[in-house]
């Protein structure tokens, strides 16, 4: 598959940020090896569900291969790894930008193998053609960017933005839906409420949760830290409560607004796809990333909700009741706020092997 990013321009505020430690963005002078580093430096900065940042890379000449690491699935959350492997083609979307901002168009092989299921796919980067400002605007957020975990200020997005979303989301045959009627909008929150109660009195769901929240101070380089959510909840009309990642210790940032509560909710939306298979999956990763970018570049954040589609009976009720027969891949909301939010990251070395044979570690079976 030959693609190229070439996208039409949106609204954007960004330049291109080098990316820290991925060295000079010039492609001549990278050797294959380089410019996988390159590569995966920068894909590692996808968002993953609880920051499991469940992959896993390998470079052979010019060619990445990316790896789902089953090690780090949800096991009592995402038994089907599909959160799993949505993570993972937000990383593959990463991946192909970067290459785009090195002026490289990337070629893609979308579960190339069916004997290895986890290997999501296969990058290479035969051919040049110059970046667009689009695509660099959108690397230049791959790192700035956080997901936010609250409300938003009462204030409407820049025109043109949600139509650009709805592009991101078509480009990988999947759909933004708006969430916009009131009532709809409300049943939504009210599923993401029975979710987060439910969850909270799940005693192997909460163990789970716990272990992907390190205390604050903690060295990990993954899971979400105390300064990625806030302290107390910030409650909104109607309410789309966080998931519990401080799990009754008190821990997150203080508040930032001096706003009176409820805040707004933003604009809430769900990311669907026709059918439900990992291919599927992979796409609405790769959607979901460009849709996140895409919002960064206008200065938009993104808060995500996923608690009701991990449980069954809830996904149902959103794929009929409110998302067409499509299946719900994730819950979003849009808005304009001042995010202080921090994130970690596995450093590149952890995660990328060059030079063996490709498909050697796969860790399947
Ligand atoms: C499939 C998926 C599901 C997610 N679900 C939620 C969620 O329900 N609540 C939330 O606060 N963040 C959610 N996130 C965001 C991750 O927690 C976040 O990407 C990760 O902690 C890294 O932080 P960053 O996005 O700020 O870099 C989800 C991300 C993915 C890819």
């Amino acid at each position: 598959m030959d693609d190229n990013e070439c996208l039409p321009d949106v609204a954007s505020n960004g330049g291109a940020v080098p990316l820290p430690d991925a060295g000079p963005a010039s492609p001549g002078r990278l050797t294959a090896e380089e410019t996988a580093r390159y590569v995966v430096t920068a894909a590692v900065w996808a968002p993953s569900v609880h920051n499991t940042q469940p992959w896993r890379f390998t470079a052979v000449r010019q060619q990445i291969s990316l790896h789902a690491d089953a090690a780090r699935q949800l096991r009592v959350a995402d038994p089907d790894g599909r959160e799993m492997l949505i993570s993972c083609g937000a990383a593959l979307f990463t991946a192909r930008l970067a290459l785009r901002s090195l002026g490289f168009v990337p070629e893609t092989d979308v579960l190339p193998d069916p004997g290895q299921p986890l290997l999501v796919a296969r990058v290479s980067w035969p051919r040049r053609a110059a970046s667009t400002e689009f695509e660099q605007a959108l690397f230049g957020q791959v790192r700035q960017r956080r997901t936010h975990r609250g409300g938003f200020d009462p204030v409407p997005l820049p025109p043109g933005l949600l139509a650009a979303l709805r592009e991101s989301a078509a480009r990988y045959g999947a759909m933004l839906r708006i969430v916009a009627d009131d009532g709809r909008r409300a049943a939504l929150a009210a599923a993401v409420e029975e979710a987060e109660r439910t969850q909270r009195l799940d005693g192997e769901r909460t163990r789970e949760l716990a272990r992907w929240a390190p205390a604050p101070g903690s060295p990990r380089t993954d899971g979400v830290p105390p300064d990625s959510y806030p302290a107390r909840a910030e409650h909104t009309d109607p309410d789309f409560p966080g998931r519990d990642f401080a799990h009754g210790h008190g821990w997150g940032l203080p508040p930032l607004s001096t706003a009176r509560w409820p805040r707004s909710a933003g604009v809430a939306a769900l990311l669907t796809t026709a059918r439900d298979r990992p291919a599927d999956w992979i796409n609405a990763g790769q959607a979901l990333q460009r849709i996140l970018l895409t919002a960064a570049t206008s200065g938009a954040a993104t808060a995500l909700n996923t608690q009701p589609l991990e449980f069954g009976r809830l996904r149902e009720s959103i794929r009929t009741g409110l998302s067409d027969g499509a299946y719900p891949q994730m819950v979003l909301r849009f808005g304009a706020v001042i995010q202080a939010a921090a994130s970690v990251r596995r450093p590149p070395d952890d995660v990328l092997s060059t030079g063996g044979s490709e498909d050697d570690s796969t860790g399947e079976g």
